[in-house]
């Protein structure tokens, strides 16, 4: 039986840890059939790591996001490996510690630009720096946590996430006449490291023992690796600017 994934070739980003969603993506689009690339930040030596531990060897490029030089170079290494793209997944979140845990009225404008330009504007620069390889349309997907709402000790990743929702529908706008696709799963909360980062986190997950209709595993990346797949693959081909929650419909509930 082949994948739906069969044929195609993806660039994943924020394979840092077996936690990480990407690495479960990865993991995912590997046995639908896809050929990947995987980038690391901050170093490479422990993406690699992680990645003997995907079903197939796959290269490993540097990339810090925010890094001009790294991005300027990243369509040319990937082209030598695969040639083309079909698909680019955006995993790549980050604030500093004092944008984050309850310092929201007092963090200075240094730390929410780097949330920002981190977290939301590299969808962009992402993107960009991918699309002389997608020639014949393709699909981008990127990781949110549901910003319509204001969370506890999200703080200032919040209004990043925001950002980042609004990235994607404007990306969806100026890429769609060249047949590429943006699209957002909402994931609910998982214990990667990212989120372990996040003060009080795990008083935030728990909302999710009480409130989600669907039973959620803190420790279970796969149900979102499983949602950016299945945007990356060709049974959303008219589905663009959308936000796919993948949260154990917690926001759909009211109290
Ligand atoms: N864990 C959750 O509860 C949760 C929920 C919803 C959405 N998300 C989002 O999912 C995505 C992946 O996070 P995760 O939970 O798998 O955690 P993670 O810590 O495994 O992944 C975060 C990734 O961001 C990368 N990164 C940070 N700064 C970077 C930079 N300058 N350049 C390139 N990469 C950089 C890190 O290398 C890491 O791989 C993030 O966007 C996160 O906000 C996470």
């Amino acid at each position: 039986m082949s994948g739906i994934l069969e044929g195609k070739r993806i660039l994943i980003t924020g394979v840092l840890m077996e936690s990480s969603i990407a690495f479960h993506a990865a993991k995912l689009a590997q046995e639908q059939g896809a050929e990947i690339i995987l980038t690391a930040f901050p170093r490479p030596t422990l993406t690699e790591r992680i990645a003997k531990k995907l079903p197939k060897p796959t290269k490993v490029i540097e990339l810090d996001v925010t890094n001009d030089e790294h991005l300027g170079r990243l369509a040319d290494l990937v082209g030598e490996e695969l040639g083309s793209l079909d698909g680019v997944v955006h995993s790549i979140g980050f604030a500093p510690q004092d944008a984050l845990g309850g310092n929201f009225l007092n963090t200075p404008f240094e730390s929410v630009a780097t949330a920002m330009h981190v977290s939301a504007y590299s969808l962009k620069s992402l993107t960009m720096a991918c699309l002389p390889l997608m020639q014949n349309g393709g699909s981008v997907v990127g990781l949110t946590f549901d910003a319509q709402y204001a969370w506890p000790q999200y703080d200032w990743m919040g209004p990043a996430k925001a950002a980042l929702e609004a990235t994607s529908r404007y990306l969806a706008r100026d890429l769609g006449k060249q047949n590429i696709r943006c699209n957002l799963i909402s994931a609910g909360p998982i214990g990667s490291m990212a989120a372990k980062s996040i003060p009080g986190f795990s008083d935030l997950a728990a909302v999710w023992d009480h409130r989600s209709p669907l039973e959620w595993d803190l420790k279970d990346p796969e149900p979102a690796g499983k949602g950016i797949v299945a945007l990356l693959s060709d049974w959303f081909p008219k589905t663009t600017g959308e936000i796919i929650h993948v949260d154990g419909g917690l926001h759909a509930i009211g109290a």
